[in-house]
């Protein structure tokens, strides 16, 4: 409603270009990995249309993870103790020495289901011969990463950069389990909240120069100009970060909680990252904090049905902000259900407390048949305040 949906694959390249010629578009911004990976940003801009994101080589730090683990062993940026293989026999043979639960990931995108756990070498076998040999995610599994299991708390740090300046943005927290309290299965992301009382103003500018900027400047020196948004998915271990994983894109859904802060004008921001003048934009951020609760169709992350009648979205406050993500328009105009992850309500409050309360307050008055949220977002941080009289941890 508040834009022109147009019916293209982002894959259709001249598609893209003729419409952004005939609209006179200023800017492209790219969104989900799989387009990035595949060179998008490469191709519009050879378009000449302005276009926000990393190009092909730089999004490799998400396509690839063991290009990303060898770039940040290369470059002294901490990551957990690991190695990347190409062969089956080797991966199995490695395995054999590692301490249990390992990490095993499968090198390329897997829409998020690629990273297994394995508690014990029964299932690291089974995960790596799904991959390598049954190759469940296709060539994704052409090489595998194994990673020792670190344990501590998560945490996403996402940077705008234009290839020099790196501008952090505040930190968020995301629920990545169907269940609450982190039980079930995985799914694209249940919540987030930032910020969390955990991560200090001196973590941010920690993670900053030790992690974000160090892997931009190590791109450079590969010749790979890195421009976009730089995501470090971090564990915090005895008050140091460590690096799990690297995204080209903004996180989902820890961005729903994340720009609402947002004071400076993001337009500003794309178009400094775009013409390389990062440097010359300050980015403003509210101390305000914001909650972000995900509803979702009944059987997500399994199978689910879609179609059904959203009711409610007219009964929420004014200032509650609604994400539409698997969400249709229907003939009649009703706004149905459309894929798993349905939609999310998103409030600021003066703390997260108050942000907190208002968003279960108004996602309660919105309903479709065998909608599912978690209850529990931002609780564990709340419920570290109540109890510490401040914020959960030291770091
Ligand atoms: N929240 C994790 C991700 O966007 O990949």
């Amino acid at each position: 409603m508040i834009a022109e949906n147009l019916d293209l694959r982002p894959t259709d390249i001249e598609g893209l270009g003729m419409v952004c010629k005939d609209k006179s578009i200023d800017l492209v911004v790219v969104g989900p990995e799989a387009p990035l990976a595949s060179g998008i940003v490469d191709d519009l801009d050879n378009l000449g249309i302005p276009v926000f994101g990393p190009g092909k080589a730089a999004a490799r730090i998400e396509s690839s993870k063991a290009f990303a683990r060898n770039m940040m062993e290369k470059h002294g940026i901490p990551c957990p103790k690991g190695a990347a293989f190409s062969s089956y026999s080797e991966a199995r043979e490695y395995l054999r020495g590692q301490r249990l639960p390992v990490v095993i990931k499968a090198d390329g995108l897997a829409a998020g289901k690629g990273v297994i756990i394995a508690s014990s070498l029964t299932q690291a076998d089974e995960a790596l011969s799904d991959i390598m040999e049954a190759r469940v995610f296709g060539s994704a599994g052409d090489q595998v990463v194994i990673d020792e299991y670190i344990a501590g708390r998560e945490v996403s740090l996402i940077a705008f950069t234009d290839g020099k300046t790196v501008v952090p943005m505040v930190p968020a927290c995301d629920y990545k389990k169907i269940g609450d309290y982190d039980q079930g299965p995985n799914t694209g992301g249940m919540g987030s909240y930032s910020p969390p009382g955990f991560f200090s103003a001196a973590m941010t500018e920690r993670v900053t120069s030790d992690i974000l900027a160090p892997m931009v400047k190590a791109m450079a020196g590969e010749g790979i100009s890195y421009k976009g948004v730089l995501y470090a998915g971090l564990m915090i271990v005895d008050g140091k970060p460590v690096v799990l994983e690297f995204n080209a894109r903004f996180g989902d859904p820890e961005t729903q909680v994340i720009l609402p802060l947002l004071e400076t004008d993001l337009v500003a921001l794309f178009m400094a990252v775009v013409q390389s003048g990062l440097d010359r934009v300050k980015a403003e951020w509210s101390s305000r904090a914001c909650v972000g609760v995900v509803m979702s169709s009944c059987g997500y992350p399994g199978s689910y049905k879609t179609g059904l009648p959203i009711h409610g979205l007219g009964n929420i406050e004014e200032d509650v902000l609604v994400f539409h993500a698997g969400t249709k328009l229907a003939n009649d105009g009703a706004v149905c259900t459309d894929g798993g992850r349905v939609l999310s309500v998103v409030c600021t409050g003066k703390d997260l407390l108050e942000a907190r309360e208002k968003v279960y307050r108004n996602i309660s008055n919105v309903d479709f048949e065998g909608c599912y949220y978690r209850r529990d977002i931002a609780l564990r941080e709340i419920d570290a305040i109540n109890s510490n009289g401040k914020s959960g941890s030291t770091e």
